[in-house]
């Protein structure tokens, strides 16, 4: 079995059915071009930048890997301006402030835009290889105005019932989000109340549910667990905590610590940074605000909480960090971008060679 010769590498023109996650704030243009050259699929988190920062980005890429990269975006419902829920979470924040900044509390406004039709037009015009998206997928037209320009698009599923849709709804690719996965659930579809999936019950489903590929996430960090979803039908992973620690992760050295000595029992989804659930290792901010349920629509909670944020992260304490990670943060290990793709590419195939 070559695992490497796949439906998935043929799509995306890649070497090794691996991509490195899109991770707003934490993947840098370097990371993506070591990813690239390693044979991977290299990702931007590119859900805040402007069309001038995407540009500059698109240009330093391209002018050290000729391989294909991905662009990630957000494409959630622009929120509600609730004036209530936002004195309210402003109120909540203001001993934070006081006690690690001297800053007052942010008004309660968007921190970003979701996907528009002037960074479809920006990303048409730079014409990546890829286009991801997380939370869902733009209107029809822009989804049109993408396929037209012969990008790929791959987009978040954490149900059957959003991948079967993401499938009607023209995407080349599904990327599986497991529960287990860092940073925000990609969810968009009403759950009934029902938790989020775990990787190893959701990827058999969705495979069995769609015909395009289907791209494994959550708790995947070294050969062991890209043999496992390849087993399960999915035709390729997509790793984001592993990365975190690289030197070419942007995340603070307080985040890079927490990460280096969190076990990935210690990890929970939190609603209290930027108002979706997202995956942090557990500080007292996380605790504190575990129960409290009505915060601002996403993304006005990154307005409220990202200076606090980078005050505790100035200091040196995790308390008030957005400590994004995953389930299996503990085998997270502080080597290059390329030297884990190695790694994981030697492991894979060791164990898929051993299985005959
Ligand atoms: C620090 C961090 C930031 C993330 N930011 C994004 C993002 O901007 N866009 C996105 O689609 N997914 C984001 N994710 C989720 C990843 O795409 C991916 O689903 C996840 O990392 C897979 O699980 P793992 O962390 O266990 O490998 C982020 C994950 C982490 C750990």
């Amino acid at each position: 079995m070559d695992w490497r010769n796949n439906r998935l590498c043929e799509l995306l023109g890649i070497e090794h059915p691996i991509i490195q996650a899109p991770m707003a704030g934490a993947t840098s243009q370097e990371m993506v071009v070591a990813a690239c050259n390693a044979g991977a699929l290299g990702s931007l988190g590119s859900a805040e930048y402007t069309s001038e920062k995407l540009e500059a980005e698109f240009a330093y890429i391209r002018a050290n890997t000729n391989a294909p990269f991905n662009a990630n975006f957000f494409t959630h419902d622009e929120p509600d301006i609730d004036a209530e829920k936002g004195a309210a979470a402003r109120k909540r924040l203001a001993p934070w402030y006081d006690e690690y900044s001297f800053e007052k509390v942010p008004e309660a406004i968007p921190s970003s835009r979701s996907f528009n039709k002037e960074i479809c037009d920006c990303i048409c015009a730079l014409k990546p290889a890829v286009v991801s998206f997380h939370f869902g997928l733009p209107d029809a037209e822009l989804v049109a105005q993408i396929k037209a320009e012969g990008i790929k698009i791959l987009c978040s599923a954490t149900s059957v019932q959003e991948a079967v849709w993401l499938e009607q709804n023209g995407v080349d690719a599904i990327i599986a989000q497991g529960f287990e996965a860092g940073g925000h659930s990609g969810w968009f579809m009403d759950r009934n109340g029902a938790d989020l999936t775990g990787m190893f019950a959701l990827v058999p489903r969705i495979v069995d549910a769609v015909s395009v590929p289907v791209i494994a996430a959550g708790g995947i960090m070294d050969g062991r667990g890209v043999a496992a979803a390849l087993v399960l039908g999915a035709s390729g992973v997509q790793m984001g905590t592993a990365f975190i620690s690289a030197p070419e992760s942007l995340v603070s050295d307080v985040h890079k610590n927490a990460a280096s000595n969190a076990s990935g029992d210690d990890t929970v989804h939190s609603t209290a940074f930027s108002g979706r659930k997202a995956r942090t290792i557990v500080n007292r901010y996380a605790l504190e605000f575990a129960d409290v349920k009505d915060w601002p629509d996403f993304p006005i909670g990154n307005t409220l909480s990202k200076p606090l944020r980078k005050a505790s992260s100035d200091v040196g304490s995790p308390d008030a960090m957005a400590l994004w990670a995953g389930q299996a943060v503990g085998l997270n290990q502080t080597k290059s971008t390329a030297e884990i793709i190695e790694d994981v590419v030697a492991q894979t195939k060791g164990i898929l060679g051993n299985m005959g």
